[in-house]
């Protein structure tokens, strides 16, 4: 087999490149380890920045996403029992997020890929690249049961944290800048109509809690809760309860309750490698970086990184010049940064840390009180929250 870009990884990152080559003439292949339904049902993200939404209307995916997708013009910081409102669109000229899941994109893109004729490999392991540092890269794997050999001008390492791809590039190459949290949250996807239009980031002596929804009928909630944290000491009762306690406000708000349809628990983590590039392996989306949930940027970087690359590789096809390619990294690397300093704010911000003591408990209480208040914090918070320029 022969394509022009080997793509691993059929989540938001390979998917989308895929699609956004398919637009500029250029094939690909995309090779899942995974089969097509487990993706298209894997609860993940939910909240997309304008230049998310933006890109996916401009490059043909905005169909469903404009019918169904809910457009907030705002968040909630609530602390010291009073909500206080972020209002996004006024602070940012204009820009909202769009409340849209992140397995609805996983379908609408495996549909684009298919219906135009797109190869998308699932179910496939033991998959293995070569010879990416010179201009044969290949990669192997096995598909119902037979080893297949892709041959390709470029991989796209879109495999996620856990993937291969990262793993594969030679010892010494890459720098890892990491950070681990000493919490992780227990989410849950409740059958409740959101009792809030907008999401409540809550910020708790017992912890932090967010309220956010998928649908009119399915409210998405999270707790901050100890790292190796078991589920099964996590029956719903308990659930609700905490919820309760912690996004409690004068007023009375609290999430509506309802059927838990699923119950997940997730390790917090600040994550970069640099390079993101080796040779013809490009790297893009989590197998490069991960950010901790609290400033919902992970899937939006990854849609951010496919579109620098998919760019370059254009480029590349239609003229021969490689300048775009080898300042992809660079280019990705400095809005990453922006990213993980804003998604680790938060995460500060908001969380209560084992080791804090009534200084820190002050200071944060301070900071939320400042950024709900000053007209400069606020911006600087809507700025981000909605998304940085794409490039
Ligand atoms: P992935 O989605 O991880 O896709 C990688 C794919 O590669 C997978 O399908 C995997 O099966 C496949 N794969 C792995 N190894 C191999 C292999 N060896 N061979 C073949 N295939 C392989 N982000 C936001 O922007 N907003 C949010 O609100 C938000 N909330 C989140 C909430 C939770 C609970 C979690 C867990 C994450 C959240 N994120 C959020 C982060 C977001 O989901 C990820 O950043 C996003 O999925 C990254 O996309 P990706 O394509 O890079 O990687
Ligand atoms: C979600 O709806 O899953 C979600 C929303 C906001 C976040 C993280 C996750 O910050």
């Amino acid at each position: 087999m022969r394509t022009q870009v080997g793509i691993v990884g059929a989540g938001p990152a390979g998917l989308l490149l895929s699609h956004l080559l398919h637009l500029e003439g250029i094939e690909s292949v995309v090779l899942e380890a995974r089969s097509r339904q487990y993706c298209e049902e894997r609860v993940r993200a939910g909240v997309l920045e304008q230049g998310t939404v933006d890109l996916l209307i401009e490059s043909g995916l905005g169909e469903r996403l404009r019918r169904e997708g809910l457009i907030h013009h705002g968040i909630w910081l609530n602390f010291g029992g009073r909500r206080h409102r972020i209002h996004l669109t006024e602070l940012s000229g204009g820009k909202s997020i769009t409340v849209y899941a992140q397995h609805e994109i996983i379908i609408d893109l495996n549909h684009a890929r298919l219906d135009a004729g797109g190869q998308i490999l699932f179910e496939v392991d033991e998959l293995t690249i070569h010879d990416f540092a010179g201009p044969s890269p290949k990669i192997r794997f096995r598909s119902k049961g037979e080893g297949q050999e892709l041959a390709c001008d470029f991989i796209a390492g879109c495999d996620g944290f856990h993937g291969v791809c990262r793993a594969s590039v030679p010892d010494g190459v890459l720098t890892v800048y990491d950070r681990t949290y000493p919490f992780a949250w227990l989410g849950i996807l409740a059958e409740a109509p959101p009792s809030s239009e907008e999401l409540v980031y809550s910020y708790h002596e017992r912890g932090f809690a967010l309220f956010s929804m998928r649908t009119p009928e399915i409210t998405r909630l999270y707790l901050q809760c100890h790292p190796e944290e078991d589920i099964a000491n996590w029956p719903d009762d308990r659930i609700w309860e905490e919820l309760d306690a912690r996004h409690a406000t004068d007023d009375g708000w609290k999430p509506t309750r309802g059927p838990i349809l699923q119950k997940g628990i997730t390790p917090m983590r600040s994550f970069v490698v640099e390079p993101m590039q080796f040779g013809r392996l490009f790297l893009a989306g989590d197998s490069a970086h991960i950010v901790p949930p609290t400033g919902a940027k992970g899937l939006n970087l990854a849609a951010s990184d496919v579109r620098v690359l998919a760019r370059a590789l254009a480029d590349f096809y239609a003229s021969g010049r490689k300048t775009l390619l080898e300042e992809y990294s660079r280019t990705c690397l400095r809005r990453v940064w922006k990213v993980q300093r804003f998604s680790w704010w938060m995460t500060s911000m908001l969380h209560r840390f084992d080791d804090d003591n009534g200084f820190d408990q002050r200071r944060q209480i301070a900071e939320l009180d400042y950024v709900t208040s000053s007209l400069a914090a606020s911006t600087g918070l809507a700025e981000n929250y909605v998304g940085l320029p794409m490039e």
